[in-house]
């Protein structure tokens, strides 16, 4: 069987890409301490992007107190810009576009990580995964400094020659706070009703598309990533998540990825005989990109009957090969590298296994 991920793909915008395999956004904690590029992101993105359409280089923080995790890719000050340079020709040497996924981590995070910052988010409501800061309630003008951090941030991905940024707005960072009603128990315009809830959001977008409009020639990319669902109860549900995509639809959004551990989910709370991927693509005529355990050549089929691309991730960190022999390019199965050859830690490697 052959696989439709082979065909190339256009974006509304004219941009177009060899074949419809992403590059999932991964933060594989190799970069720097301080999220400088490192040659182990350059090792990495090299071998990696060879077979793809589009490489996302994942969480990149927008400033210092949003960052998730020490390794972290920063694209926080001017310095950074050589380095992602570097890494976007990389990238693009394999003839693969190159995005930045910039993330802020709002209550997801705690001061070893913001290197010492004070952690902020909708409201000082605490999360409950992994080691996390209370975070204090964010103002106004936090809120602001925020929109314009992404926004500083997007000027540098331009000056480093990405061909577009990706808002981080699922697994439960920044944005995906503001419309959760778990943590989100604000009582200003950010905070109550559903259309308050998306107001950062919408914000967001609105001033990332003028930053764009403003430098550059309607070629650069605009994606938004989110996760359709949370699963705690009183959490964020997929009607929200479709209230969402509405909004997008009225904005300048030239992809929407959907952060899925499987392809084939359905939703969990919302009755319903149809897959996730299927309520999305029906809702929205913005290109969908699926991902979550996307395997073989029959999954890539499966999947791109309800998308448009499909985001691969653990596959393609146990082998560089997995896109090129997909698409036939390259047919040399190698074995999976260990965790130095691949030049991760062990502790991401695990998720390999
Ligand atoms: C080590 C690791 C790091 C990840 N980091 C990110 C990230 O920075 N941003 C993001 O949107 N998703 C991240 N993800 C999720 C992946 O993009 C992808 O959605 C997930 O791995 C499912 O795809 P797969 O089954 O092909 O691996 C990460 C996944 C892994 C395994």
């Amino acid at each position: 069987m052959e696989s439709i991920a082979k065909k190339p793909f256009i974006f509304a915008n004219g941009v177009s890409l060899k074949n419809r395999i992403i590059l999932a956004p991964m933060d594989l904690r190799m970069s720097l301490f301080d999220g400088t590029i490192s040659q182990n992101d350059i090792a990495f993105h090299k071998s990696r992007s060879k077979g793809v359409g589009m490489d996302v280089v994942g969480s990149a923080f927008v400033s210092k107190n949003g960052n998730t995790v020490t390794g972290s890719v920063g694209v926080d000050n001017d310095g950074k810009i050589e380095g992602l340079n570097d890494l976007a020709n990389t990238i693009h040497a394999n003839d693969t576009k190159a995005i930045l996924q910039l993330v802020h981590a709002g209550r997801m995070t705690n001061r070893i990580n913001t290197f010492g910052e004070q952690v902020m988010a909708p409201s000082s409501i605490k999360g409950n995964y992994g080691t996390l800061d209370v975070p204090r309630e964010m103002t106004r003008m936090n809120i602001l400094k925020v929109v314009n951090d992404f926004s500083t941030a997007t000027k540098r991905a331009m000056a480093a020659k990405f061909d577009g940024i990706e808002i981080h707005g699922a697994n439960g960072f920044l944005p995906q706070q503001f419309v959760s009603p778990l943590s989100n128990k604000r009582c200003d315009q950010f905070g109550g009703s559903i259309e308050n809830r998306l107001r950062f959001i919408e914000i967001l977008i609105r001033s990332l598309s003028s930053t764009i409009s403003q430098f550059d020639q309607g070629k650069f990319l605009l994606g938004y990533r989110l996760s359709p669902e949370e699963f705690e109860t009183g959490g964020m549900t997929i009607r929200d998540t479709i209230l969402l995509v509405k909004l997008l639809n009225t904005l300048n959004i030239d992809y929407i990825s959907l952060s899925l551990h499987d392809f084939k989910s359905v939703p969990k709370t919302y009755q319903s005989n149809f897959s996730i991927l299927e309520i999305f693509k029906a809702i929205t005529k913005i290109p969908i990109i699926a991902s979550g355990k996307i395997r073989n050549v029959v999954d890539t089929n499966l999947a791109l009957q309800n998308s448009d691309l499909i985001a691969v991730g653990t596959p393609l960190i146990a082998s560089p090969n997995w896109a090129p022999e997909l698409t036939g390019v390259a047919n040399t199965s190698k074995k999976m590298q260990s965790a130095f050859e691949i030049g991760i830690s062990e502790d991401i490697y695990k998720f390999l296994r």
